[in-house]
């Protein structure tokens, strides 16, 4: 327990390196492993896409999440607090509020769609979805999302669940929790390999996943690798700075970044091979996002020995990765409130759902009560999607970045780094100070200025 700048009372964090790396994973896995990665890497030129993504996240979505993660444990404060205390009188906390209006808006539309996955469990059980015909599951999915009730009902399920997590604390909420839940997810997304693995004419799948292709390689496939590590190891928006407020003083923080960067990668590419295999088994395409998770896969698992079985772990193991995310992202608007208002996590956590659930509600009525509504020639679904992924999170990124690398600079970054010279790290320390003066500043310029249609490729 580290205290605080809020005087006597101690202020909670993590209880262990193995905590640590649960809940900093578990806010990295959800569902963006299960329905975007697999299908980005196949479209794009399978192993030769996963060289890139892997370049593009240790050079620049890894150094700004350890400048997150230090800006965090350096100041043991939210978001905003953080950068108030490290830059007092200067608008620097802004880059703090902008993270707690992300991580408010991705709530919104990825507790929809956390909601529709957690209906599919039920519904997996119920037995509701098992069918070999697309037509029939995709009826079913049009019956969800077209509905009005039965989605806000999940949705509003959803985030009282997470929302009861929270409220039990740090530990005993968030580090319990992942830390039962990570291993579970491993364990079933193994389960669901083997099966996929084993199916006659799998080879056909892990050739579309895998088959290295370089000709697909260009300038708009690298930043969409670039943006792609970004929203996966959710930085940019203050959650590593939460999650970093956390962590004691003994934590390795660039090893913890390392361990969780190719851990997720490892949970992305188990999901493809949980899927595709599967997909081509049967002698379906694989499509990109809803459609994929809610249409083909229990089509696929219908078709399969003891496909209902098998579904059901596999919308168990999507929700427990959606989970862990929406801790994170939770967490970062719960803790700035607690700590900047002085308000009990109990109603700070009650009244962040409530706001979520109400401005959620926008995206999850999106296509149905709210369809004639649009800004920007989107509706709130995909304004909320566009807004954070391709606008605030990359110059969240580019301000984390900027901050370290100029504002802040190598001597009292080091001191961090190194947890106070402790660690022998000096060269691994210039290279990543190296990375968040120049290089991922200018990258993540780039991406976010491609993403608005200001650089065409
Ligand atoms: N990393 C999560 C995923 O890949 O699904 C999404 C996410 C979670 C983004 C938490 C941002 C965040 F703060």
């Amino acid at each position: 327990l580290q205290d605080t700048q809020l005087g006597k009372k101690p202020r909670e964090g993590f209880s262990s390196s193995v905590g640590v790396i649960a809940a900093t994973l578990g806010s990295a896995v959800g569902l963006g492993n299960i329905w975007k990665f697999p299908y980005v890497t196949g479209q794009n030129g399978g192993a030769a896409f996963i060289l890139i993504y892997l370049i593009a996240a240790l050079l620049i979505s890894a150094p700004i999440m350890l400048s997150e993660l230090m800006i965090g444990r350096k100041t043991h404060a939210n978001a905003v607090g953080a950068f108030k205390t490290l830059a007092k009188h200067e608008p620097w906390f802004l880059v703090g509020v902008s993270g707690v209006i992300s991580s408010f808006l991705i709530m919104a539309f990825y507790s929809c769609v956390a909601g529709w996955v957690f209906s599919y469990v039920f519904k997996a059980v119920a037995g509701t979805i098992e069918s070999t015909s697309p037509q029939q599951t995709f009826a079913v999915f049009q019956t969800l999302v077209n509905g009005v009730g039965e989605p806000l009902f999940w949705q509003l399920f959803v985030l009282a669940f997470t929302g009861t997590i929270i409220m039990a604390g740090v530990s005993k909420g968030i580090e319990r929790v992942t830390k039962a839940l990570m291993p579970i997810l491993f364990v079933l997304l193994l389960i669901v390999d083997i099966r996929s693995l084993t199916l006659p004419g799998a080879s056909q799948g892990l050739k579309f996943l895998f088959q290295p292709d370089f000709s697909k390689i260009s300038i708009s496939v690298i930043l969409a690798a670039l943006g792609l590590a970004f929203f996966k190891l959710s930085v940019g928006m203050g959650t590593m700075t939460t999650y970093g407020s956390y962590m004691g003083e003994n934590e390795n923080l660039p090893k913890t970044v390392l361990t969780v960067m190719l851990s997720d990668t490892l949970v992305s590419i188990m999901a493809g091979i949980a899927i595709f295999p599967a997909v081509y088994a049967f002698g379906f395409k694989p499509d990109a996002g809803p459609s994929l998770l809610f249409i083909t896969i229990p089509t696929v698992f219908s078709s399969m020995p003891f496909g209902r079985f098998f579904m059901i772990l596999f919308f168990i193991l999507v929700a427990v990765a959606a989970t862990g995310a929406i801790l994170s992202l939770l967490e970062v608007p719960v803790a700035y409130i607690v700590e900047e208002y002085k308000i009990s996590r109990r109603m700070a956590t009650l009244g962040t759902i409530m706001a979520i659930a109400l401005v959620g509600s926008t995206a999850t009525l999106s296509t149905t009560l709210l369809s004639q509504m649009h800004i920007f020639g989107k509706n709130f679904f995909d304004l909320y999607d566009f807004v954070t992924s391709n606008i605030l999170l990359p110059l969240g990124g580019i301000f984390f970045a900027i901050f370290v690398g100029w504002r802040w600079g190598f001597e009292d970054m080091f001191e961090v780094f190194s947890n106070h010279g402790r660690l022998k790290n000096e060269g691994l320390a210039r290279i990543y100070f190296i990375l968040v003066k120049f290089f991922a500043p200018v990258a993540i310029a780039l991406v976010l200025l491609t993403g608005l249609g200001f650089i065409q490729f």
